[in-house]
């Protein structure tokens, strides 16, 4: 999968997306990921990419022409207009869903959001979602495009080395993980719970099942009512549609 990160800060994003589990896809060639910086577009003699808003107020707008012309350079080198991702907190807020929706694509665009926002002109002609990281306002939209950077490529075949562990996390199915523990057996006078080493599979499952459900129930109970339950386990936790 290929990301293309629009941004006035182009050192901010590469240097964080470069360790761990996304830097080491990165080195197998399943992730690409390039921050194109947005003043190396510009036609302004100065190099400026920014202008006082219309009609005044506070703060600078960042300009349609440099953003449409770095757009426009990776449209050309893909071979068509990729979905474009707008991070900015006028959206729905990022979710697990949106992430494996995402991660579908095989080119996609996040520009990031400077200032006081951007020519509203430029986002009506490239932009094709708009997406928030949650209802507080950021200086930027750096930090968001490398959160849905990172939580999306997860979701993309190859990334995580234990297959399995993108399905039978968080928010699978609307709960939260069970708990998990390590050696040792015994620490700060705290025992593993003993089903973990009855080495029977079933009641391995089923004790994490139900773990998972406690937790949502007690952590998030906005999630639960929203959670994939058999009839029983919503008759156990009173859980009402
Ligand atoms: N830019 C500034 N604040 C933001 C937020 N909460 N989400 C996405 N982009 C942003």
């Amino acid at each position: 999968m290929n990301f293309y990160i629009l941004t006035l800060f182009p050192e901010m994003v590469e240097h964080a997306l470069n360790a761990s589990i996304i830097g080491r896809a990165k080195e197998k060639g399943i992730l690409h990921i390039e921050a194109v910086n947005i003043r190396d577009y510009t036609k302004d003699k100065h190099q400026k990419t920014d202008d006082y808003p219309y009609g005044g107020g506070a703060g600078m707008v960042m300009q349609a022409q440099p953003i449409y012309d770095a757009y426009l350079a990776l449209a050309e080198k893909i071979g068509y207009r990729p979905r474009t991702i707008y991070a900015t907190p006028q959206g729905p807020s990022f979710t697990q869903k949106m992430a494996k929706e995402f991660a579908k694509e095989e080119h996609l665009i996040i520009l990031c959001g400077h200032y006081e926002g951007v020519d509203e002109r430029v986002l009506e002609e490239i932009v094709t979602d708009h997406v928030s990281i949650g209802d507080y306002v950021l200086t930027g939209g750096e930090l968001p495009a490398m959160v849905m950077t990172d939580a999306i490529s997860r979701m993309v075949p190859g990334v995580l080395t234990n297959e399995a562990s993108g399905s039978l996390e968080s928010f699978e199915g609307n709960l939260l993980e069970h708990p998990q523990y390590s050696r040792p057996y015994e620490w700060n006078g705290k025992k593993v719970p003993d089903v973990l080493l009855s080495g029977d599979h079933r009641k391995i499952e089923s004790w994490r099942r139900e773990q998972s459900i406690l937790r949502t129930k007690k952590r998030r109970p906005d999630l639960l009512k929203k959670a994939d339950l058999t009839i029983k386990e919503k008759a156990e936790h009173q859980v009402n549609d």
